[in-house]
């Protein structure tokens, strides 16, 4: 399904001029009973309770509905948190396929304490009597999670919420999405010398890919700037790529010195990142601005902006292509029109797009890279010799990852090199050296995140390894936080 997020106080005319066929009111964190509580304004409310499009509230939603609805929302004397059992009471279309009793996950404190008239309650838990509510037709709200996974049967629950109660057909599907991609650049582009920044991730190198198939290579320029901040072989390999997809004009720019210059000595997580943001600006400028000397002006600019990015922005909702700043190399002010072909797709999309559209699994399925590198990978001050431990550290990660087919069940994994050394033994010898701590995550978005729970056998490998064949590290290791409150990055 395509589906957009819109904030809790979007305006009716808004809501409508997206054409929904099928709402969801999200959960949240506030109460319904507080007075700043996030409600929605009147119309769209009266519009929710209309009937007139389908509409499934979880959590703070269902809370929310059944409050609009003339029913009585009360705080609990303690809250339910986690697994419960949820018992089906009575058989409606939004549980079809799905057992009388189910796992479900819960997390909240208020409850429905009475429905409101007319509404059926259709299942329960122990601790919430009115776990699932049917309104009209259409109008349904839920006071566990479907979307989480921990809920058994959540995804069967939001199919049949869609394919079932809403009667929706599943057109979001790779052939439409690459379509709608291509009609999106062809709409956007009006000609004209078009530049693009690659990093060697999935999302440039596939929105650069797109508009070379949409606008032609000839008006498409591509700029790989190497930081010095890359894994062991990455330039050469994003380098053999671009010329294997037939890209016409690729520009590398070296400026792994300039980067490391202008990083010794610093030490703030912030200002690593500021520099790494301002020296990567103004060499992309300067490389604008000599290309432009000898192929005529650029009118457009192609990001690899996903919609994740966009929502961690706070940009969701706005139509304006705005360069992304949060989590990303920030893009110097070009006065150049941006071209944004993922700005709608999520990672998963992103890569079932690429594959599509042939480019290599390699790239299709690579972890995602910060922009700033390795520099956010070695705490403290970035000098050549860490750089050295921390790319062999990386490579070996990586190596056994996908050896034993771990690599692609990961959202990333990752060694960080710490500030500080440790005794060890090593032979017969006292050794004081590195630690390095392994980070292994897997999540959808990156919004979130949980530490994997790897099998020792291959995080002894991975550790032996490291302390074997990395000089100056004698100790590894492991993450146990998830995200929140830790993130994903040490910096
Ligand atoms: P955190 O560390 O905030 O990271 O949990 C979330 C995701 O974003 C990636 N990340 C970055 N990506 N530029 C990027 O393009 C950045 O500056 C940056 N910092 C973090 C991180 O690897 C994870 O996937």
């Amino acid at each position: 399904m395509y589906s957009e997020i819109v904030p809790w106080n979007v305006n009716l005319a808004t809501l409508l001029e997206l054409k929904p066929k099928a709402i969801i009111l999200s959960g949240g964190p506030s109460s319904v009973l507080e007075d700043e509580a996030p409600k929605p304004r009147k119309e769209v409310l009266s519009y929710f309770l209309s009937g007139k499009v389908p509409l499934l509230g979880i959590c703070y939603g269902h809370q929310l509905l059944s409050l609009m609805a003339g029913g009585k929302v009360s705080k609990g004397n303690k809250g339910e948190y986690g697994p419960s059992i949820l018992k089906i009471k009575k058989f409606d279309l939004l549980f079809s396929e799905t057992p009388p009793s189910q796992k479900v996950w819960m997390s909240h404190r208020d409850y429905v304490e009475v429905p409101p008239p007319n509404a059926t309650v259709l299942a329960s838990t122990k601790y919430s009597k009115i776990a699932a509510l049917k309104y009209d037709e259409h109008i349904y709200s839920l006071q566990f999670h479907p979307e989480v996974k921990h809920t058994e049967h959540g995804k069967k629950i939001l199919s049949n919420f869609l394919y079932k109660v809403a009667r929706l057909n599943a057109v979001w599907k790779i052939d439409n999405i690459t379509r709608h991609v291509m009609e999106r650049v062809n709409k956007e582009y009006k000609g004209g010398n078009i530049l693009a920044a690659v990093s060697g991730g999935v999302d440039s190198l596939t929105a650069a890919y797109i508009v070379s198939l949409v606008a032609g290579k000839e008006n498409l320029h591509v700029v790989f700037i190497d930081t010095g901040l890359l894994r062991k072989g990455e330039a050469k390999e994003v380098l053999s790529l671009l010329r294997k997809l037939g890209f016409k004009y690729v520009h590398f720019i070296n400026a792994s010195r300039r980067f490391l210059e202008r990083l010794r000595g610093v030490t703030d997580p912030e200002e690593k990142r500021k520099i790494i943001a301002i020296t990567f600006a103004e060499i992309f400028t300067e490389t604008k601005n000599k290309l432009e000397k000898k192929f005529g002006s650029f009118t457009y600019l192609v990001q690899g902006t996903i919609y994740p990015d966009r929502i961690e922005s706070g940009k969701v909702g706005s139509n304006s292509a705005k360069i992304k700043s949060h989590h990303n190399v920030v893009m110097p002010k070009l006065n150049i029109k941006i071209l944004e072909p993922l700005a709608e797709l999520y990672k998963d999309e992103v890569r079932k797009l690429a594959l599509k559209l042939g480019l290599s699994k390699e790239l299709a399925l690579k972890h995602p890279f910060p922009g700033p590198g390795l520099a956010v990978r070695i705490i403290g001050e970035v000098t050549e010799e860490k750089l050295r431990v921390i790319r062999k550290a990386t490579a070996i990660v990586e190596e056994e990852l996908k050896r034993n087919n771990f690599y692609e069940s990961l959202w990333q994994a990752f060694p960080v090199l710490l500030p500080f050394k440790s005794v060890g033994v090593m032979g017969d010898m006292r050794t004081y050296e590195y630690v390095i701590a392994l980070r292994f995550v897997i999540s959808e978005d990156a919004m979130t995140a949980e530490f994997a729970k790897m099998k020792w056998e291959l995080l002894e490998k991975i550790a032996t390894r490291i302390v074997n064949e990395v000089e100056g590290v004698n100790r590894v290791l492991y993450d146990l936080t998830n995200k929140p409150p830790a993130t994903i990055e040490f910096e």
